[in-house]
């Protein structure tokens, strides 16, 4: 069996670089020395640096919330993918549904990123050397199953250029908008993912081929908790999980990654 990828992504959490330190070092505690699983926490970018000086068994990865295209230039505000890199970043989650969706979108105040800006992103953060964690996800399931579209578009366009022998390097993951954040209306069920990330890897062998995707990876994310873990990973048959919320609790993501390491 493959390692399992347990992604924690912090958002704009915490306040301060000592709580940021002190729930950096919980997780590091809570968790078993030798690790079987891939452990990849998300910091908000500024605390990338000094993170990276207090993981000194190396027992996770880190990286980053967003990356931009360009390398450097003026560029107000941004920060590059070789910068994340050059700071300890390994992997960077592209595409989450709060950056895509526009300020007046209730899954929140995102920029509202294109599926042609991400795939910029995508390309430069490859590029550079980091792993990227593309998003994708629909807003509402209709009927005539158009959602499934809407997903195919997310893929072909954010993955549009991309080399054939880089594909098995990215990891999708799959989170349905409405199955976010505390105003979820559920998180979805295994079977609803199991689906999803069958019809994801459809879409990717129609584009790269079966042989370049046969490892690319399919997450799950939204509403991730320690008690719907395990049915994700038997019945969902998920590489992993993109953990929010239950990410900044040690104790709770210290519970999802047990899981997924028995
Ligand atoms: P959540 O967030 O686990 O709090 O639902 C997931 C995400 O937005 O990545």
């Amino acid at each position: 069996m493959s390692k399992k990828i347990i992604i924690g992504n912090w958002k704009m959490n915490p306040l301060s670089p000592k709580q940021a330190e002190n729930l950096f070092r919980s997780i590091l505690k809570a968790i078993p020395y030798k690790l079987k699983a891939n452990v990849i926490i998300c910091p908000p970018a500024i605390y990338l640096g000094f993170l990276k000086t207090k993981n000194y068994k190396l027992k996770v990865n880190l990286g980053a919330q967003d990356a931009f295209y360009e390398e450097s230039g003026a560029y107000t505000g941004e920060i590059s993918a070789e910068m994340l890199y050059y700071i300890g970043a390994r992997y960077v989650i592209l595409g989450h549904s709060e950056r895509r969706s526009p300020p007046s979108a209730p899954s929140g105040g995102g920029e509202g990123e294109s599926n042609l800006i991400i795939n910029k992103k995508v390309r430069a953060s490859l590029s550079a050397g980091l792993v990227p964690i593309l998003c994708v996800g629909e807003k509402e399931r209709d009927e005539s199953h158009q959602y499934l579209n809407f997903i195919k578009k997310q893929i072909e366009e954010c993955l549009k250029g991309v080399i054939k022998s880089s594909v098995s390097k990215i990891i999708i993951a799959y989170e349905p908008i409405w199955a976010i954040g505390k105003n979820a209306q559920r998180a979805a069920v295994p079977k609803e993912f199991l689906e999803m990330s069958i019809f994801i890897k459809k879409v990717l062998s129609d584009k790269f081929g079966a042989k370049a995707v046969e490892k690319t990876k399919i997450i799950y994310g939204g509403s991730v908790n320690p008690k719907n873990t395990a049915d994700f990973l038997m019945e969902g048959e998920t590489d992993g999980f993109l953990v929010g919320r239950d990410s900044l609790d040690p104790k709770k993501f210290r519970e999802i990654i047990k899981i997924c390491e028995a």
